[in-house]
């Protein structure tokens, strides 16, 4: 079942500036500690300037300690956002540290404490779901399980926005790799996308350390995407603002 989070006392706090990525922190756990804050926003950029409204659902993959969710879950409307992550604790230290107990009980975020989407029997029907930092970590096995439960959780109209670390040979392991991390040619990602009804893009918006690209259902209005760079300026044009 899936499970609120109440008010716990946080495993750590601080800004960690001086840990490495994969130290038992809640920000330096999920990558480095430095970039948490533009992490934050590259994410949140990136969904808003493509369309992101509070109405949408929003599915956030491995969603560690928070650093997406702290904006996404204020943004959304109450119910909005779902959290799959298994290690409990950083969701735990991410709403203790970052979001706060208010917020949880106003913005009724759901968390699932697990590594699939299993638990969840009915479709989530979400517009948008976000791996960031996820398929970098994921076999051949894993990355090709979470496009098949998260294309049957999209909305007809919906996407998948997620990182990846680009190369010319496929990883040809399985199962999670942590903190190490595991590359893939976009070819296959293409492949595996389409035999999930998928249609594969690279996009063209900045990431420190990886490539971002969109996983979309058939119905997905790229409008905001094809033939241009991303912007908010553009997104306000097609609103006729
Ligand atoms: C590099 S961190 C990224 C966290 C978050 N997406 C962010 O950008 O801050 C990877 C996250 O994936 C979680 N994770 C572990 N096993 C996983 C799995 N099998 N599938 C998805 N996420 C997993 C980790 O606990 C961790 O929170």
């Amino acid at each position: 079942m899936t499970q609120p989070v109440p008010g716990v006392a946080p495993k750590t706090h601080g800004l960690a500036l001086d840990m490495k990525p994969g130290d038992e922190h809640y920000r330096a756990y999920v990558g480095p500690p430095r970039d948490y804050d533009l992490v934050s926003a590259m994410v949140f950029n990136l969904l808003t300037c493509t369309g992101l409204r509070q109405h949408h659902r929003v599915l956030d993959i491995g969603c560690g300690s928070l650093r997406v969710g702290r904006l996404l879950i204020p943004y959304l409307n109450a119910g909005h956002y779902t959290g799959i992550e298994p290690n409990r604790w950083l969701v735990e230290d991410g709403i203790a540290n970052e979001v706060g107990s208010d917020l949880v009980r106003i913005k009724q975020p759901v968390f699932s404490f697990r590594d699939s989407l299993d638990e969840f029997q009915a479709p989530l029907a979400v517009d948008v779901a976000v791996a960031q930092s996820i398929f970098s970590h994921c076999g051949h096995d894993l990355l090709r399980q979470w496009l098949s439960q998260v294309s049957a959780h999209l909305a007809g109209n919906g996407a998948l926005f997620a990182t990846f670390l680009v190369s010319t040979q496929d990883f040809a392991g399985t199962g999670w790799v942590y903190p190490g991390c595991v590359k893939y040619r976009p070819e296959t990602l293409e492949e595996w996308a389409a035999e999930c009804g998928l249609r594969f893009r690279l996009l063209d918006w900045f990431h420190p350390r990886q490539q971002w690209a969109l996983f979309s259902r058939p119905g997905y209005d790229a409008s905001l995407i094809d033939g241009g760079p991303i912007s908010w300026n553009r997104l306000a044009t097609r609103e006729g603002r």
